[in-house]
């Protein structure tokens, strides 16, 4: 065949090749092969050079070269042109049951490396019949009821032919050996085949239980080749009886409460059939929960609680299936009657209005007895006599009170207090009337509710605290509590405080808590009275009240004071020691201890030790003989100190005036013991002052205001004397006298008490050659009363004056350096006196003798200040004659002390 086509072909070619020389353009040319499947490898297909037009003007150097696609099963030999294939070509593997197979792909024809040619080459490859039908399995069983109506399909697998259409399946066939069956094909869509057996009558297990088939499938070729599958048809038996009961209804009567897995009864059921068919399984349509039943034995038992209370009466489906394949079954009741057990406790429902879901209710503590507090129902699921309840409540608070049947109510039958009782625990109980009677208790809460009657009561009548002075505001006084028997509100308390409190004291509302609103002083209001007070939340609102005593408590804030920042006392002089002075006292306003004092003299103020007082009551007495004469007046520094820590103390000033005594005598200055006599003039008038006898007193005061007299001499009064001057003046005339001697004694006289008096003796010398009036040298004197007056004023006047100028200059000498160390402690003294005052230093006080080694200058002697300067110059002579002997006597005294 390829050999025809081929010739076709060249003939075809070799008449168009003149053409192709001619135009000398690239000639298109065709050829076409057709080669079997199934060749060897590398078999020649064709030659390009014989097979075109290539053969007339052929030269060696032409060459091939395939233009776009290169053949896959093919190859052209770039050479030569000579066409082969490449390898063992199976058309069912390229192209599976298709109608044509071709290859195709196009070959220029080169010269110098120029086409000049191109050849389109078509390569056809021919099937041959190389493969048989075939089943995907060999065997197949089908399994068919005898009971199926004739015409059912069983679908059998279909068998495949790679081959192309013409040697591909062309038919089935069904070889059997009956005519039971048939063969029914039906080409799909798809242009598969699907391939079915049928039945055309029915078929009978009895007769024949199974079929061997066999179905052949032939391709179209010539002879045909063909596969088989071999069916096998196994007729099935048909389930056609149905099992039967021995009775319809099986009636039985069981107490409740049996035991799980107690038989109660057996059932029974038959079958005909046989085999599977004849197997019976039983079962239970209801109450599978309650009872079982064995599917073997048909035997029911108790599986769950057979409660009577639940119902009394069970009908029971049991069933009977035979295992047969479309198994059948049949059906009968077993009716279960229920026997009543007093199996149960009554059951107890409290219902508490209010508080619905809780077994607690509530009342008020103020009802009235007889008052509603719940509803009580009683059940019991037995029946008869099992299921009837008598109920009580052994309560002295509550009662129980039947209302309908199992319905009963709950009252109070007494008073109720919650702050004595505040929850019952109530005890019902029913009690059923089965021969073996079941109770029930139940345990029931009542609460009562709060009402506001009772106030809140403080745990003490009287709250003391103590505080000391000086405090800081917001300072914890105390906590007073107060509690309150009721109960949520009606017990919550608030504190206040009462108006004369609340400007020194702050209360916090909740907890009570007293604090101090201002710093106290004691000094200034020493214990404060105020009530607190509680209120509860309750309404009416109940309140109480409480005392509270704040005392507050001294501290040594107050420094002590004298009743006068000075004390003048007087006392006498030549008193016993011991004598009193006077009295120095203080204040100070704190409490005891602190307002006790030590009284105390600054040391460096009584140098002499005179003076000493009495620590404790102030009292100032003399430690020796005062003589006023050597000193008159004193000042001393006192100190009162308390005896707090530290120490408080202050100073006042105490000047002590020695009071005078009659304790010295007149002493005549004139007439002394050697000068006493004077001369005078015969001729002196009556009433010339002759002279002036003078005596003075060291005391004071009437006690040395002296007057003169004549004791003695003067009886015939021939001379006067002035009794407070004590001039003598004459009283006659003595003309005729040349030479008298007159002898007199005066007495000078003070008016102290006692008097004490002094007598001198003075002689008067009448001589006629004194002259008078006095002539102007010496008898000046005599010339003249006056003039003699005036001479003797003269004489006396100097001479005293000289006398004091050596008596003051004697007396400063000797005193100045110790009065000069005197007046330098005197003067530290009061400094630090003033400092010990203002420091407030108790310990300085004690260390005031360390300060007498402190030297100063001295301005003044101390009894210099009060130096009363007299007009007797003389007393002041003898004053400082005399003070030396007596200070050493009362500085002895003082160092004893
Ligand atoms: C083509 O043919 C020549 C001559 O027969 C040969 O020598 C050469 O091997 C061939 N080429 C192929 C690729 O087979
Ligand atoms: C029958 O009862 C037995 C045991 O309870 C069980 O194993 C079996 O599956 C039951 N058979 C049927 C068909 O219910
Ligand atoms: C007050 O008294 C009650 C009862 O005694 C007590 O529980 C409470 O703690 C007290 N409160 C204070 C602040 O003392
Ligand atoms: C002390 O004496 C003076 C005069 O000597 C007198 O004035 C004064 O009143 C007296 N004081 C007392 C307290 O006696
Ligand atoms: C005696 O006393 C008188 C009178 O006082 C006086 O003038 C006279 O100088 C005195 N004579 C002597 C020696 O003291
Ligand atoms: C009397 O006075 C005169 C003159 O002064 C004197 O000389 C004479 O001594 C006096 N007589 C006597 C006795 O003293």
């Amino acid at each position: 065949m390829a050999l025809t086509v081929r010739t076709l072909l060249i003939v075809a070619c070799a008449s168009m090749c003149s053409i192709c020389r001619v135009t000398s353009v690239i000639t298109s040319e065709e050829v076409s092969y057709s080669i079997d499947e199934e060749g060897q490898t590398n078999e020649l297909v064709g030659n390009l050079v014989h097979d075109t037009s290539l053969r007339d003007h052929y030269v060696p150097q032409l060459r091939f070269n395939y233009l776009s696609i290169q053949p896959t099963n093919f190859a052209v030999n770039l050479t030569t042109g000579v066409l082969r294939t490449v390898g063992r070509i199976d058309r069912d593997v390229i192209c599976p049951n298709a109608e044509r197979c071709t290859e195709t792909f196009n070959v220029g024809v080169l010269l110098d490396s120029r086409v000049i040619q191109m050849i389109k080459v078509t390569i056809t490859i021919l099937d041959i019949n190389d493969n048989s039908p075939h089943f995907p399995e060999t065997e197949k069983l089908l399994e068919i009821s005898e009971s199926l109506i004739p015409g059912r399909k069983f679908l059998l697998p279909a068998a495949s032919d790679p081959d192309s259409p013409a040697f591909a399946i062309h038919r089935y066939e069904l070889v059997s050996p009956s005519n039971k069956f048939q063969l029914r094909e039906k080409t799909k869509a798809n242009g598969l085949t699907e391939l079915h057996l049928v039945t055309t009558s029915l078929l009978d297990h009895e007769l024949e239980s199974s079929y061997r088939l066999r179905v052949i499938a032939y391709d179209g070729a010539e002879p045909p080749k063909s596969g088989s599958l071999n069916v096998s048809v196994i007729v099935l038996d048909a389930n056609d009886n149905d099992p039967v009961f021995e009775q319809e209804t099986y009636r039985i009567s069981i107490y409740e409460n049996m035991d799980v897995h107690t038989t109660i009864v057996q059932v029974h059921a038959s079958d005909l059939d046989s085999g599977a068919n004849k197997e019976i399984v039983y079962g239970l349509t209801k109450y599978g929960d309650l009872f079982g039943i064995n599917n073997n034995t048909g035997e029911i038992y108790v599986k769950g609680v057979v409660d009577y209370e639940l119902a009394d009466i069970y009908y029971i489906g049991v069933t009977a299936t035979d295992r047969g394949l479309d198994s059948r079954s049949a059906e009968a009741t077993v009716v279960v009657e229920v026997k009543d057990v007093n199996d149960h406790s009554p059951e107890i429902t409290v219902n508490a209005p209010g508080t619905p879901g809780t077994d607690v209710a509530e009342v008020s503590e103020d009802s009235e007895p007889g008052m509603f507090v719940a509803h009580m129902k009683v059940d019991d699921k037995d029946s008869g006599s099992n299921g009837e309840c008598n109920c009580t409540l052994a309560d002295n608070k509550f009662r129980l009170e039947q209302l309908v049947g199992t319905n009963y109510q709950i009252v109070t039958s007494g008073e109720l207090d919650r702050e004595k009782i505040s929850e019952y625990s109530l005890a019902l109980q029913c009690v059923d009337g089965g021969v073996t009677p079941h109770v029930a208790v139940k345990n029931f809460q009542v609460r009562l509710v709060d009402v506001n009657d009772n106030a809140p009561q403080f745990q003490q009548v009287t709250y003391r605290a103590n505080v000391v002075e000086n405090n800081n505001v917001g300072d914890f006084i105390l906590q007073p509590n107060a509690t309150d028997a009721d109960a949520g509100k009606n017990a919550e308390v608030v504190y206040s405080i009462s108006e004369d409190g609340q400007a020194m004291f702050a209360i916090h509302n909740v907890s009570g808590r007293i604090s101090a609103k201002i710093v106290f002083d004691r000094e200034e209001n020493g214990e404060m009275h105020f009530y607190v007070i509680a209120t509860d939340k309750g309404i009416p609102a109940l309140s109480a009240s409480a005392l509270v005593v704040v005392t507050i408590q001294d501290l040594n804030d107050e420094t002590p004071i004298f009743t006068q920042a000075r004390y003048s006392f007087n006392v006498s002089e030549n008193e016993p020691q011991n004598t009193e002075v006077g009295t120095v006292s203080a204040t100070d306003a704190d409490q005891f201890p602190f307002n006790e004092f030590l009284f105390s003299i600054v040391p460096d103020s009584n140098l002499l030790g005179l003076f000493s007082i009495d620590s404790r009551s102030g009292k100032i007495t003399t430690n020796g003989m005062l003589d006023r004469e050597v000193q008159s007046v004193f000042q001393l520094i006192v100190v009162a100190s308390d005896y707090g820590s530290p120490i408080k103390s202050s100073t006042a000033d105490v000047t002590i005036h020695v009071a005078d005594q009659n304790d010295n005598t007149p002493i005549f200055t004139f007439p002394g013991k050697h000068n006493n006599t004077i001369q005078m003039s015969n001729r002196s008038p009556i009433g010339l002052v002759v002279t002036t006898v003078n005596a003075f007193d060291l005391d004071t005061g009437s006690n040395s205001w002296l007057t003169y007299r004549f004791s003695g001499g003067n009886d015939n009064a021939f001379f006067t004397i002035d009794t407070n001057s004590g001039a003598i003046s004459v009283n006659i005339e003595f003309k005729d006298a040349t030479y008298e001697m007159h002898e007199f004694t005066v007495i000078a006289q003070d008016h102290g008490f006692p008097q004490k008096l002094a007598e001198a003796n003075l002689n008067i010398f009448v001589n006629k050659s004194i002259p008078y009036p006095l002539a102007a040298k010496s008898g000046s004197v005599l010339t003249g009363q006056n003039f003699s007056i005036a001479i003797s004023l003269a004489v006396v006047s100097t001479i005293i004056i000289l006398v004091l100028v050596v008596a003051i200059i004697l007396i400063r000498r000797q005193e100045r350096e110790k009065m000069q160390q005197y007046n330098c402690r005197m003067e530290a003294l009061r400094k630090r006196t003033n400092k010990m005052t203002h420091s407030s230093d108790g310990k300085a006080e004690k260390d005031g003798k360390a300060l007498e080694s402190t030297k100063q200058k001295s301005k003044k002697l101390p009894y210099e200040i009060d130096f009363t300067i007299e007009k007797e110059d003389e007393k002041k002579q003898f004053q400082s004659d005399t003070n030396k002997s007596r200070y050493s006597k009362v500085s002895g005294m003082h160092m004893q002390l």
